[in-house]
């Protein structure tokens, strides 16, 4: 074979060799055995000084045009490969999607506000609606209107965040108690008969304790009728803590005082902490007092619109942290604002 046809031999079976190569390795392997400095190709026009000379011009055109072309179909080839190799890494790094999905960490209503609801829907049962009263208040509804003058000593009992208005007119707080809410749905709704209970925070200027906070959560309740007697709101409380606790737990009725009711009371119930022995949140009584209430004093229902010598009524106002705190055994109040999961989630 002379060296022209070993030339155009070579030249093909590269070019049929390269049309094989199917990744970067074999296509790197390709160049070394041909157009490497020992390659096949490069070997071969290497014996162009065997030809007499006058064909080794012709030779050497020939072979940098073969040279020329090999190059040029290995670029090709490259270009081909990688488009090829990066395809098929795309395809295999791509999502799979019938891999199961990741479960979303999603969170759940904080105890307040499950608690918040068992007591509205309680009360719904008894035939109460939630009425939302303000939580910055004016001063008069705070106190005034409920028969707390500002010399009342009971003032004292709750003292808190105030606030003047812009016009300085009339003096803002951060509402000590959910009472204040009693005049403005008898403002409201005179002279229909009430059933509301009135839900909300309440913020005071406290000592903070496993019992007390300086902002908590109190629901109100306010029956304003032709008849309406203690004995109701004795009633209505005791079928509460039934519903709310479960059959079996105490609940005790004790005399008290508050200026916007007459007579008044505090309800307690038995200690779950300690069953009745003694702890620190109950202060070693066995009794843990969960609410105030009393007969709507005549005072504060003319100032609601209604007149005392027809219309009667009975108010309540609740904590919810502490019935709370009895029916889920948590013995310090200060869980329900610590913001730890681990607490929370146990409920
Ligand atoms: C009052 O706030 C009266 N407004 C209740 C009332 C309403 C009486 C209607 C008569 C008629 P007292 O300050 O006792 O009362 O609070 C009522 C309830 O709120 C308590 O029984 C308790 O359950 C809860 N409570 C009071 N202070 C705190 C506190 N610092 N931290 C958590 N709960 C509290």
């Amino acid at each position: 074979m002379s060296l022209f046809d070993e030339l155009e031999h070579t030249y093909q079976t590269a070019r049929r060799q390269l049309a094989e190569v199917t990744d970067s390795a074999g296509l790197e392997a390709w160049y070394t055995a041909t157009l490497g400095r020992k390659g096949s190709f490069i070997q071969l026009v290497r014996m162009v000084g065997q030809l007499p000379k006058e064909e080794r011009p012709l030779f050497g055109q020939k072979a940098n045009a073969y040279k020329e072309a090999l190059e040029a179909a290995y670029a090709q080839r490259e270009t081909e490969i990688r488009e090829a190799e990066l395809a098929r890494e795309l395809e295999q790094g791509a999502v799979d999607i019938t891999l199961p999905g990741r479960p979303i960490v999603a969170g759940h209503l904080h105890l307040t506000t499950q608690t918040l609801r068992l007591i509205y829907s309680i009360f719904a049962q008894m035939g109460f609606e939630v009425y939302e009263a303000p939580e910055v208040e004016l001063e008069a509804y705070n106190f005034d209107l409920l028969n707390i003058p500002d010399y009342h000593p009971a003032r004292d009992m709750w003292d808190t965040f105030w606030m003047q208005t812009p016009e300085e007119e009339a003096r803002l707080l951060l509402r000590t108690h959910t009472s204040p809410g009693q005049i403005r749905v008898m403002r409201e709704r005179y002279p229909e008969p009430i059933r509301v209970i009135l839900p909300g925070k309440v913020y005071r200027y406290e000592q903070i304790t496993t019992r007390s906070e300086h902002q908590f959560y109190q629901v109100e309740g306010l029956a304003v009728g032709r008849d309406i007697t203690l004995t109701d709101l004795v009633g209505t409380l005791k079928q509460f803590a039934e519903l709310f606790y479960g059959a079996g737990r105490k609940v005790r009725v004790r005399s008290s005082y508050f200026p916007f009711t007459e007579p008044s009371i505090e309800v307690d119930t038995d200690c779950v902490l300690c069953g009745g022995k003694g702890c620190g949140v109950c202060k070693y009584t066995g009794w843990l007092e969960i609410a105030g209430a009393g007969m709507v004093h005549p005072v504060v229902l003319q100032n609601g619109g209604y007149d005392p010598a027809e219309w009667s009524g009975f108010a309540f106002g609740m904590g919810v942290e502490r019935p709370s705190m009895m029916k889920y055994s948590v013995n310090d109040i200060r869980l329900y604002y610590g913001n730890d999961l681990r607490f929370l989630r146990q409920f």
